[in-house]
């Protein structure tokens, strides 16, 4: 099944009186349970093709459908639903709040749905162990090392099973070691669970064990592999 669907989609971003066009004639498909990879030169246009695809951000030209439905013309409203319901997002930086410890963070997208808060906190713990902190789930990010906190942004993301994980450069910040141990729990979760993956990468070890790499060049796409 198609789930990203995405139809001659381009970005322009406005600076001032100058245009900055990201993304061109992007016609892209991804079907369900492929493990992919983005990846192209700095300023190619991963950044800005993942926060479209994740709904964070909204395309300038061109059509957007996840699962069949078209996404690029609703409302806000609708378009926060969609994301924390069908969509776990990873990003670079992480971006875990500061003054909530490990579980807390986990648990928050299933309090925003309105979970209450036993049920999400089991369903959290499930996760914690899953990326294995749970010795660490009362520790603040500031106390945690940068493979641990991207293993909770990991657990944060797939708490809510979402159809799509989208992760923005997931290994970049980590050293070899803890790179290794993200791909592998990555694609663990791909396996066993299902889940659809696209994160963009400049790591040639993480290209090694995707199903397909697409590259971007100057914001369009060029050779798929
Ligand atoms: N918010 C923005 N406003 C203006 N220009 C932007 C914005 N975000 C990105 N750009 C520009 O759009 C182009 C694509 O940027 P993008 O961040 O998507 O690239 P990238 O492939 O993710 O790069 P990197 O590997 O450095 O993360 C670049 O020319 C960048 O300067
Ligand atoms: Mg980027």
């Amino acid at each position: 099944m198609t789930l990203v669907d995405m139809r001659n989609v381009g970005k322009i971003y406005q600076l001032g009186s100058t245009q900055v066009e990201a993304l061109r004639n992007i016609d892209l498909q991804i079907q369900t349970r492929e493990f992919v990879a983005i990846w192209g030169p700095s300023g190619s246009g991963k950044t800005s093709l993942l926060n479209l695809i994740g709904l964070i951000d909204a395309p300038t030209t061109g059509e957007i459908y996840l699962a069949d439905e078209r996404v690029d013309l609703l409302a806000d409203d609708e378009l926060a639903r969609q994301r924390n319901h069908k969509i776990g997002f990873i990003f670079q930086n992480f971006n875990l709040v500061p003054v909530l410890d490990a579980l807390e963070n986990i648990m928050l997208p299933l309090q925003i749905r309105g979970m209450r808060q036993g049920q999400a906190r089991e369903k959290a713990l499930v996760r914690l162990r899953e990326v294995g902190l749970e010795e660490h789930w009362n520790k603040r990010p500031d106390k945690m090392s940068g493979g641990q906190r991207q293993r909770v942004a990991i657990a944060r993301a797939l708490v809510g099973d979402p159809a799509l994980v989208i992760a923005d450069e997931p290994t970049a910040n980590l050293d070899s070691g803890n790179s290794r141990m993200i791909i592998d729990l990555m694609r663990e979760l791909n396996r066993r669970d299902h889940v659809t993956f696209i994160f963009s990468t400049h790591d040639p070890r993480l290209l090694e064990h995707v199903d397909r790499r697409i590259r971007l060049e100057d914001g369009q796409i060029g050779a798929t592999e």
